[in-house]
């Protein structure tokens, strides 16, 4: 078993890599390199990419973690059903162990990846809280427009049988359980919210979800952005675009974030969200009924 220590990138086929291209700018990413019948686009953080589009038939196919080190990434292809360490044909390079999971989602392991200088970061200016004034004599503006995404946070896949995928994503990556969801019988668990797990260095509470409910296949991405300002004029910029909301705004039980959920031009679900939990390996699992694990502390799940 390897120990990732964070997602890497998500990738999907989009028949038209314009309209796709659009869409990426619209929700606040960097659209950096264009190769072939490729997109590559970025956060502000320095990862050259988070998100790649292939021209062909909508869909997806699959998500990438990091590997800690070259020596993990080596011990990823001594994993059962691993491929030997490749090069990686792509802006950045680097190197990665292809796997196929139990429902044959494509999952890559990556490292070495050359990191770009970082980006200036679009956010609000210190915040007046009631007890606590941080901005004297600074006016609040912010910018309207696309949101700015600093990262990719997490993806979600629905399964046929959760507990088989997630012995399969453990017992390859090393993640722990932040919460689980169970139905009915408190041991009819039917997801956990998985994070990496970094020792005591603190780590999203979620990195990865298996779900077994639904129709197999994707979910949803979710990309970090400043902070909850950034999440509403995101919201505003995507809604006068003309795209199609999904889910929010609100702020998560399970895991805290203030999140908005919109559809990308093929419907695949993607997400801002800011202000999520940071957890580390001291971290008790909870568990959870639904009602809790799809409720908001404030806002709705629903468009
Ligand atoms: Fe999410």
């Amino acid at each position: 078993m390897i120990k990732v220590k964070d997602i890497a990138y998500v990738r999907f086929g989009a028949p038209d890599l314009d309209a796709m291209e659009r869409f990426l700018t619209d929700f606040g990413l960097v659209v950096n390199a264009r190769v072939g019948e490729t997109l590559y686009a970025r956060g502000t953080d320095p990862s050259p990419y988070l998100h790649v589009a292939e021209r062909g038939d909508p869909s997806f196919r699959g998500v990438a973690f990091e590997a800690a080190s070259a020596e993990d990434l080596t011990a990823a292809s001594q994993l059962e059903g691993a491929s030997a360490v490749e090069k990686i044909d792509a802006p950045g390079g680097g190197q990665r162990v292809r796997f196929s999971d139990p429902d044959g989602f494509a999952v890559e392991v990556v490292h070495g990846r050359e990191q770009l200088a970082a980006l200036p970061v679009r956010g609000a200016a210190p915040l007046n809280r009631g007890s606590d004034r941080q901005r004297m004599g600074t006016l609040q503006r912010i910018a309207p427009g696309p949101s700015c995404v600093k990262r990719l946070g997490h993806a979600v896949v629905r399964v046929s049988d959760f507990r088989r995928s997630e012995a399969w994503y453990k017992s390859r990556f090393g993640f722990l359980s932040s919460d689980e969801v169970y139905i009915g019988d408190p041991d009819n668990v039917v997801t956990a919210f998985l994070r990496c797990d970094r020792g005591e260095e603190y780590s999203d509470h979620h990195t990865f979800l298996c779900v077994g409910l639904g129709e197999v296949g994707f979910d949803h991405a979710a990309f970090e952005v400043e902070d909850a300002d950034q999440v509403m004029v995101g919201h505003d910029h995507l809604q006068k675009a003309g795209y199609e909301h999904h889910a929010g705004i609100g702020r998560h039980v399970l895991g805290s974030q203030v999140f908005d959920y919109w559809r990308d031009p093929w419907g695949h679900v993607v997400e801002h969200f800011a202000d999520g939990d940071l957890l580390n390996v001291h971290h008790e699992t909870g568990r959870y009924d639904p009602a809790t694990a799809l409720g908001t502390q404030w806002g709705k799940f629903a468009p």
